[in-house]
């Protein structure tokens, strides 16, 4: 097998960007769980969004949430690991639009203490009348950080935390899109403490959509969107 030093293999894998075909792109591509997920984020998020990457990782999805919220939206970004915010800060200016995200070197479990304490994100804490939140569209891509130590990822416990406060973030009509991995290197017990929570939200809140890769063998990723009702 191949070596993928610089983990861009892996990352394409991830994010669904590798191109295999002989001219031009592979087939698969629009099927990868981000770009599934990213489908329902486009169709979600527009100008002036409020909008929260949980995991930045490589910062895919941190850049498509800047581009799709413009100049008046605001993205918050989190990640623990060093190297996962300054990639995406590097991806954020090359782009052009760093200044529509701030980014938060905590776990995504401290989400609404970190907002509390940005002036420029602390909108995303406010809620109308009726319990809504202001929240767009929250990403969560767990797992590991392609290209780095498949040590450092995301976990049940802390994991749990953060939808929570996710949820309780959204707008009428907001989404948390979700990429689920198991097996190898991730194990089960996040996919399945995840899973167990999204069966139990209040069906007049929430609605929970899981999509599977059916007929994939080797514990295929989970893609999910969460939509407050
Ligand atoms: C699969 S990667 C995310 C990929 C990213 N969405 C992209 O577009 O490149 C998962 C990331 O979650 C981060 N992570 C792990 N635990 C975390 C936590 N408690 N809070 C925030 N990020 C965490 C990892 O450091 C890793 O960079």
């Amino acid at each position: 097998m191949r070596t993928d030093p610089s983990g861009r293999r892996e990352e394409a894998l991830q994010t669904g960007l590798l191109f295999v075909g002989k001219k031009g792109k592979d087939k698969m591509e629009n099927y990868q769980i981000t770009q599934w997920c990213r489908r329902f984020i486009r169709e979600q998020v527009s100008e002036g969004d409020y909008c929260i990457d949980a995991t930045c990782g490589n910062g895919h999805d941190t850049l498509l949430l800047c581009e799709l919220a413009g100049r008046k939206g605001m993205t918050a970004g989190f990640d623990i690991q060093r190297q996962a915010l300054e990639k995406t800060r590097e991806r954020l200016k090359e782009a052009g639009v760093e200044e529509r995200a701030e980014l938060f070197g905590c776990g995504h479990e401290k989400m609404k203490e970190a907002l509390a304490g940005s002036e420029r994100c602390r909108g995303m804490l406010e809620k109308t009348e009726d319990g809504y939140g202001s929240v767009s569209c929250v990403v969560f891509n767990f797992g590991y950080l392609p290209g780095g130590s498949h040590d450092i990822a995301t976990r049940a416990e802390t994991s749990l935390e953060a939808l929570r406060q996710g949820m309780d973030l959204l707008k009428k009509g907001g989404i948390i899109s979700l990429c689920i991995y198991s097996g190898k290197d991730s194990g089960f017990e996040e996919k399945d403490a995840v899973m167990e929570y999204l069966k139990t939200l209040d069906s007049k809140k929430y609605l929970v959509i899981m999509s599977s890769y059916y007929n994939r063998p080797n514990h295929p990723p989970v893609p999910g969107l969460v939509i407050r009702l």
